[in-house]
C-alpha cells in the first residue's frame, strides 16, 4: 500500500499566516503539522509517500526533503491548481498505478495508529475505507450516513445531518477511486470533491466502509483549531530540559531546547519551549509553544502558538489565544504620545481589551 498526504491547496483561513508560508508547515508543538501525518504512515509501515504539493511546493520539498529521515521514500507530486481533494487524486495516478493507497490530508493531527485501518482494508477488501468520528457540529463537515459498517450517503456540510459522523481526512482507496474521479463534475465552489467521488462509488455498487475513530482528531484549517491541536499535543509532552534556567521555576511538563535562557521567570507546563529562546521576566502558562529564536520579555502568554523569532516585550496584560507569525514583534511603547502603532499584513486579526 502506498501514501498520499496531501500539502496543495489555499489555506485561506489561516491567513495571514499562509501568506509567507504553507499551512501544512506551521509548527505545532514545535513541529511542523505535516510531519505527523507523515511520521503516522511511517509508524504503519508505509514506504512509498507521495506528497501532492502546490504554490507552496519548494518550501515543503526543502522542509521534508526525501523522507530518510523516517525510513521512507517521498515523491512530490505537482499540483498545478488546487482543483479539489479528487483532483490532487487524479494527478497522483502515475504514482498510485493500480496499487491501494491511503490519503492523508497534510493539514490534519490524528491520534490513532494508521495500521488498524490498513489490516481492516486488507482483510474486508473494500473499495474505500473511510475514517470518521462523532462531532458534536457534524454541519460544518462533510457527513456519513451508515447502514452497520457500510456508508450508504454522504452530504458536504448538511443543514439536517443524517448522523453525527464526520469525515476526517483519512482515507483508504483501491484504483477504484480514479474511475469515480473522472466520473464527477465540479461542485458549486468549483472542486472535484472526494464527497463526490466517494458517493459515485456507493451509487455505482462499489463498498464504502467506515471506521470510526478511538481517538482524537483535528483539522487546523483555522486558527482556533490550530490554537486546540496544540493544546492536544502539549497534553502528552514529556519533560526535557536542555536549555539555562536561572532564578526561575518550571513546574510540570516542559521542553527547553539547547541554548535557551529563562530568567527570573515562572513557566507552568505543558509548555515547549524551542532552541535559542529567550524568556525573562515573564510568565509562560499552559498549552503555550514557543519556536526558536524567539524573545519575550516582561509579559505574560498562555494558551499560544509563538513561531520563529518573535520578539515580545512589556506587553500589558495576558496575550491568550494567539498565534504570532514568524519574526512578529510587540513591544510596549513608553514613549508620548500613548498611541497604537501597528504595522499588520494583510488579514492580521488584532484583538484589544
Ligand atoms: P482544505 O483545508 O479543504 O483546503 P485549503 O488548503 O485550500 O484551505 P482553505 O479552505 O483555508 O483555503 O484542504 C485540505 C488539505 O488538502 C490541505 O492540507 C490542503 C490539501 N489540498 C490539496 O492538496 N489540493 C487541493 O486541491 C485542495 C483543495 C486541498
Amino acid at each position: 500500500m502506498k501514501g498520499l498526504v496531501l500539502s496543495g491547496g489555499k489555506g485561506k483561513r489561516l491567513r495571514p499566516i499562509t501568506h509567507t508560508s504553507a499551512k501544512q508547515l506551521i509548527p505545532v508543538a514545535n513541529k511542523p503539522i505535516l510531519f505527523y501525518g507523515i511520521e503516522m504512515l511511517a509508524e504503519a509501515g508505509i514506504r512509498d509517500v507521495g506528497i501532492v504539493v502546490g504554490y507552496t511546493r519548494e518550501e515543503v520539498m526543502e522542509t521534508v526533503g526525501d523522507g530518510s529521515r523516517w525510513g521512507i521514500n517521498v515523491t512530490y507530486i505537482h499540483q498545478p491548481e488546487p482543483l479539489g481533494l479528487a483532483h490532487a487524486v487524479l494527478v497522483s495516478e502515475d504514482f498510485l498505478k493500480d496499487e491501494p493507497f491511503i490519503m492523508y490530508l497534510g493539514d490534519n493531527i490524528l491520534k490513532q495508529p494508521l495500521s488498524e485501518l490498513i489490516e481492516e482494508f486488507e482483510e474486508e477488501k473494500p473499495d474505500a475505507l473511510i475514517l470518521l468520528a462523532r462531532v458534536p457540529n457534524p454541519g460544518d463537515f462533510g457527513v456519513a450516513e451508515l447502514d452497520g459498517k457500510r456508508i450508504v450517503r454522504l452530504v458536504e456540510k448538511p443543514k439536517v445531518p443524517p448522523s453525527d459522523y464526520a469525515l476526517v481526512g483519512v482515507y483508504l482507496f483501491s484504483s477504484r477511486i480514479f474511475e469515480a474521479a473522472r466520473n464527477i463534475k465540479p461542485s458549486g465552489r468549483g472542486e472535484l470533491e472526494i464527497t463526490d467521488a466517494i458517493q459515485w462509488l456507493i451509487d455505482n455498487g462499489f463498498y464504502v466502509r467506515a471506521n470510526v475513530t478511538s481517538g482524537w482528531w483535528k483539522d487546523t484549517g483555522k486558527p482556533d483549531d490550530l490554537i486546540e491541536a496544540n493544546r492536544l499535543i502539549l497534553e502528552d509532552i514529556p519533560r526535557v530540559i536542555k536549555g539555562e534556567v536561572v532564578n526561575s521555576e518550571v513546574r510540570g511538563r516542559v521542553q527547553i531546547g539547547e541554548g535557551s535562557l529563562i530568567k527570573d521567570s515562572v513557566i507552568k507546563g505543558p509548555v515547549v519551549i524551542g532552541d535559542n529562546v529567550k524568556v525573562i521576566n515573564s510568565f509562560i502558562g499552559p498549552f503555550t509553544s514557543i519556536y526558536h529564536d524567539a524573545v519575550i520579555e516582561g509579559t505574560e502568554i498562555e494558551d499560544s502558538v509563538i513561531l520563529k523569532g518573535v520578539r515580545i516585550k512589556d506587553v500589558p496584560g495576558r496575550i491568550e489565544g494567539s498565534i504570532l507569525g514568524n519574526e512578529t514583534v510587540l513591544l510596549r511603547r513608553d514613549k508620548k504620545p500613548r498611541s497604537l502603532r501597528l504595522v499588520l499584513g494583510d488579514h492580521s486579526i488584532v484583538e484589544l481589551q
